[in-house]
C-alpha cells in the first residue's frame, strides 16, 4: 500500500506556513512544491505482509474505538501530516509513516513498555504527563490505565494529532493536551494556572531531554511537578563526546553540544539549533540532587544516533516495586 509520507506532508505544511506569512508569492509556492516533489520521497510503500496482520490496537483494552468507513479514514489520513500510524482491522491504518525507514512499523496501543512501567509502579493509581507527546501513542497508551493523562508538545500539529488519535480511540475523556515549549514555558506555573494541578504522579519523558538547550533547568522544573515517578528515556553523551562546557543552574558540566537537523519541519525535532546532552553519571547525580533518589536502569543501549538510557526514578520516600 502506497501512502503519502510524513516527511513529504510535513514539508508541505512548512511551505504553506511561509505562504500564509506572505513570505512566498504564488510562483514561489509552486516552485517550492516542485522542489520537494523532486527531492523527497512523496510516498511510502508499506509492507503488505505487515498490513495483513491483526490490528495493533488491543481491542480487549480499547473498547470505545470509533468505527470509520474507509472513505472517512482516507480523508483523515490526508488532513493531517501524520508521521506514524496504527494498524486497524482489514489492513486499514490511522496515520502514515515518516519515511520507509523512520516510523515505518505500526505502533501498538497500549505500547508494550507500559507493561514494563507497571512492574515498577501501579499506573492505575497515577495521574501522568507525557512530555513531547508527538502523535499520541504513549499518551493514549497511558490513558488506557492511568486516572488522567496530560500530554504536551511544542508543535501544534502534534497537539492536534494526539487529540485526534485519543479521540479516535475513545480515550478523550481522560486526556488533556497542550501546546507547551519546554525551552520557554514553566511546567509548574502552566499546570497550576490551567488545571489548578500542582503535582502529577508520573512524568513520562521519552525522546525529549536531548533536544533541549538547558536540560538541567528543565529537570528542576520536572522535579517540582513530579509527585512520585519519572520515566526517562534519553540519549546521553559518552565521555569522548563530552567536549563542551555547559553552565547550568546546578553548576558546570562537560557535555556534548548536539546540532539539530531538519528543525524547521521535522515533527520530532527539537526547537533550538543546538541541544545539550549530559553524561550518564552527571544525569544520575542531578536526578538524585533533585530528590529523585531511587533510580532503576531499565536499559542502556548504543543506537545509530548515540548512547541511550532508559530509567525509572522515584522521589525520596516513594517505593518502586
Ligand atoms: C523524538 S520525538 C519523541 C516523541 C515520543 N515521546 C517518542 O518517544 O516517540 C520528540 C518530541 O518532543 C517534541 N519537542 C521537541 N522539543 C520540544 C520542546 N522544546 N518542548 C516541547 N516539546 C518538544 C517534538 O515536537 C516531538 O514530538
Amino acid at each position: 500500500m502506497k501512502i503519502l509520507s510524513g516527511n513529504f506532508l510535513s514539508q508541505i505544511v512548512a511551505i504553506f506556513k511561509r505562504a500564509n506569512r506572505q513570505q512566498l508569492e504564488k510562483s514561489q509556492i509552486i516552485a517550492e512544491l516542485m522542489k520537494i516533489c523532486e527531492e523527497s520521497t512523496i510516498q511510502v510503500d508499506l509492507d503488505s505482509k505487515r498490513l495483513k496482520k491483526p490490528s495493533t490496537i488491543d481491542q480487549s483494552i480499547i473498547q470505545k474505538q470509533r468505527q470509520f468507513d474507509p472513505e472517512s479514514l482516507d480523508t483523515l489520513n490526508c488532513l493531517l501530516p501524520w508521521s506514524s500510524y496504527n494498524l486497524l482491522e482489514d489492513s486499514m491504518i490511522l496515520g502514515s509513516a515518516y519515511t520507509s525507514q523512520k516510523r515505518s512499523a505500526p505502533h501498538s496501543i497500549p505500547d508494550k513498555h507500559i507493561n514494563v512501567l507497571q512492574k515498577y509502579c501501579d499506573l492505575r493509581e497515577c495521574s501522568a504527563i507525557e512530555l513531547g507527546c508527538f502523535e499520541g501513542h504513549y499518551t493514549a497508551s497511558l490513558a488506557t490505565i492511568c486516572k488522567k493523562v496530560y500530554g504536551l508538545d511544542s508543535r501544534i500539529e502534534n497537539v492536534i494529532k494526539t487529540l485526534v488519535r485519543c479521540w479516535f480511540l475513545g480515550l478523550e475523556d481522560k486526556v488533556y493536551v497542550d501546546l507547551i515549549n519546554l525551552e520557554t514555558d514553566n511546567l509548574v506555573n502552566f499546570y497550576q494556572a490551567r488545571y489548578q494541578v500542582e503535582k502529577i504522579d508520573l512524568v513520562h519523558h521519552r525522546g525529549v531531554l536531548y533536544h533541549l538547550a538547558n536540560p538541567v533547568a528543565h529537570l528542576i522544573d520536572v522535579s517540582k511537578l513530579c509527585n512520585k515517578y519519572l520515566y526517562l528515556h534519553t540519549q546521553y553523551a559518552t565521555h569522548e563526546q563530552a567536549a563542551t562546557e555547559y553552565e547550568s543552574p546546578l553548576g558546570k558540566y562537560k557535555v556534548f553540544a548536539y546540532k539539530e537537523k531538519t528543525i524547521n519541519y521535522a515533527p520530532f525535532a527539537g526547537m533550538v539549533p543546538q541541544a545539550i546532552w549530559l553524561q550518564k553519571s552527571d544525569l544520575f547525580r542531578i536526578l538524585k540532587q533533585l530528590g529523585l533518589t531511587q533510580i532503576k536502569e531499565i536499559s542502556d543501549t548504543q543506537e545509530r544516533n548515540g548512547a541511550r538510557i532508559e530509567l525509572i526514578a522515584a522521589k525520596t520516600g516513594v517505593k518502586l516495586r
